[in-house]
């Protein structure tokens, strides 16, 4: 059977490091908040204008390096971003151009922070069937122009920063690769989580009120998304292990969305995992969303913490609400 498999993975973020101290200068918060609440120590923002494809180039030409292959193989971009370049058209296509690939076909895939789990599935479905041999797999955001830096959006800003993961994922016929996915999503707490304007839903879409307001920022009820990630992601991890005939026992490491370390310990301790076998790396680079679950995996991957036949776990929760897991076998 014909199945699909990581090749290669690259990462990057940008060189500016954001420390909590440099953030209390602009806001009422300290170090202290942030590491205790959070785990985050500093995050890497942008200088100027740069938008998730230009983080996205140097990881998908890193993955593509690391693959063997040259973008003269990719026949497909999947796109994971709540950051688009533009509002329209997605930055698939503007990746495809950047990178020199006119014609290949690219699609921007908007389901938040499990936005790299979902385009992983499909980058799966879509070799499985023959319909792609080799895809970029593609999670970048650029949060920090869209973040409001004071103290009315602290709770926030302290937890976000930009970053790109990419993955080539390709055919194969060894028994290594993507195995399974499950994928959820419940729109009925869209807006526990959300940017709010400008949206097709408002006329006009964007005022200066609306402005004043806030309302171009993320807005989060920090709590509820917390309670849905530590009772959600410990259920869905056992239920594609229990379908795949597998247990804990059977896994190398879980490689968790970058939300919060609170809750990723959290869902280790549910879970009865071992620091071992969970896999952080929030404390340098917050929550790079669509980006953070293919920037930890890859880091992983570089420091030997998971070898060639590992099983291996990915698992998020975010806005949406979406949540999902893919196992896979390294
Ligand atoms: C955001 C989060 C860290 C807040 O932690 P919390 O323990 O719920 O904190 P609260 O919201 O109750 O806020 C506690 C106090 O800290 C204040 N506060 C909020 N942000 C702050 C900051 N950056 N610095 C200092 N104080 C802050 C609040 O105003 C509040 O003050 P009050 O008690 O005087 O009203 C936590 O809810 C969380 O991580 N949730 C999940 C978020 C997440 O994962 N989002 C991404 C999903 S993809």
């Amino acid at each position: 059977m014909r199945r699909s498999r990581i090749v290669g993975m690259g990462h990057f973020v940008p060189e500016r490091v954001v420390t909590n101290d440099e953030l209390g200068q602009q806001m009422e918060t300290s170090d202290e908040w942030i590491v205790q609440r959070s785990g985050i120590r500093e995050r890497r923002w942008v200088e100027g204008n740069v938008g998730a494809s230009d983080l996205a180039v140097p990881a998908a030409l890193q993955a593509l390096a690391e693959a063997g292959r040259t973008v003269a193989d990719v026949d497909l971009i999947l796109f994971a971003t709540l950051s688009p370049d533009l509002n329209f058209p997605g930055s698939g296509c503007i990746l495809g151009a950047k990178l020199g690939i006119p014609g290949v076909p690219a699609m921007d895939i908007r389901t938040q922070c499990t936005g790299f789990l979902y385009s992983l599935s499909t980058a799966d479905a879509m070799v499985r069937s023959g319909m792609a041999n080799c895809v970029l797999v593609v999670g970048s955001e650029v949060h920090s122009s869209g973040l409001d830096i004071s103290t009315r959006g602290r709770d926030v800003t302290v937890l976000f920063g930009d970053g790109a993961g990419v993955a080539v994922v390709a055919a194969s016929d060894d028994t290594s690769g993507l195995i399974d996915h499950e994928l959820h999503a419940d729109g009925r707490y869209a807006e526990i989580l959300m940017v709010e304007a400008p949206a097709s839903r408002l006329t006009p879409r964007l005022t200066k009120e609306m402005m004043d307001e806030g309302r171009h920022f993320p807005k989060m009820d920090g709590k509820a998304v917390f309670k849905h990630a530590v009772e959600k992601l410990p259920a869905l991890v056992h239920s594609l292990l229990g379908r795949n005939g597998l247990t804990l026992a059977d896994i190398a490491l879980l490689v968790p969305h970058q939300a919060n370390m609170r809750i990723n310990e959290l869902v280790a301790r549910h879970l009865g995992l071992g620091p071992e076998k969970v896999m952080h790396n929030i404390q340098k680079y917050g929550n790079t969303t669509a980006g953070s679950i293919p920037i930890a995996l890859h880091e992983a991957a570089l420091e030997g913490r998971i070898q060639k036949g590992d099983l291996v776990l990915l698992a998020g929760l975010g806005a949406g609400l979406t949540w999902g897991g893919t196992l896979l076998r390294w």
